[in-house]
């Protein structure tokens, strides 16, 4: 029986980055499932669809291929039609994409089995907005992550600075408090705890404090 760790929370809690080394740590794979929603906002970007577009988009589902593959250091990729687009989904437009087109309940549907296959053959840490409240209830443990809004878009600017984005502190704070509230008010699976979810708050807290915290309530779980 594989072992899987859901991790919930808003965009820019850390996620990803202490689940990518905690998941190291353990021997578990890590899963970014924003990476599939991600990659849907891109497949419509390419086609000139707008949030609007739902009908459009629902109708692209059929037509598109999304896999998750990992590379030979054990990092995930996301492949679209074949083609490796890890790298063309990290921008802001397909941040907002991504959040729009999360909440047509047919994207959610299209991807539910492909993350759920992934936790039924490896060991995983998962990370979304709704992995320990629908794709995987069962999981092992359930962490809820967050941060406050000013220190999660802070973050998220120190990053796309440092990849040479020309980006401003206020814009990616209206991006997040935006995302917050789409995500957490959508009809179909809302950003919301899951039930017996561990709650865990970063604020303030460097990586290393915030992996070695994660670490501990894993290590008690499994
Ligand atoms: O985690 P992220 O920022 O890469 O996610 C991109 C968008 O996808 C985000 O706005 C919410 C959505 N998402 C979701 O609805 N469910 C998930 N399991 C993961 C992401």
């Amino acid at each position: 029986m594989s072992i899987a760790i859901a991790i919930d929370g808003p965009a820019g809690a850390g996620k990803s980055t202490i689940a990518k080394l905690a998941a190291k740590e353990l021997g578990f794979i890590y899963v970014d499932t924003g990476a599939l929603y991600r990659t849907i906002g891109l497949a419509a970007t390419r086609r000139g669809y707008t949030a609007e577009d739902k009908a459009e988009i629902i109708a692209m589902l059929d037509g598109i291929a999304v896999e998750l593959a990992f590379n030979e250091k054990k990092e995930q990729i996301v492949l679209l039609d074949k083609e490796d687009v890890s790298g063309l989904i990290r921008t802001p437009e397909i941040s907002m994409m991504a959040s729009a087109v999360s909440a047509i309940p047919e994207v959610r549907a299209y991807l539910l089995d492909l993350q759920r296959n992934m936790a039924h053959t490896n060991n995983v840490i998962m990370d979304g907005r709704d992995i320990g409240t629908v794709v995987l209830p069962d999981a092992k443990l359930k962490i809820f992550l967050s941060a406050s809004a000013e220190c999660r878009a802070r973050r998220r600017y120190d990053e796309l600075i440092e990849k040479g984005m020309d980006v401003k502190y206020e814009d990616i704070l209206r991006d997040v408090e935006t995302r917050d509230y789409n995500d957490s008010h959508r009809d179909i699976a809302p950003l919301k705890p899951a039930e017996g979810a561990v709650m865990v708050d970063t604020s303030g807290e460097d990586l290393e404090t915030s992996v070695n915290k994660l670490l501990n309530i894993m290590r008690e779980h499994i």
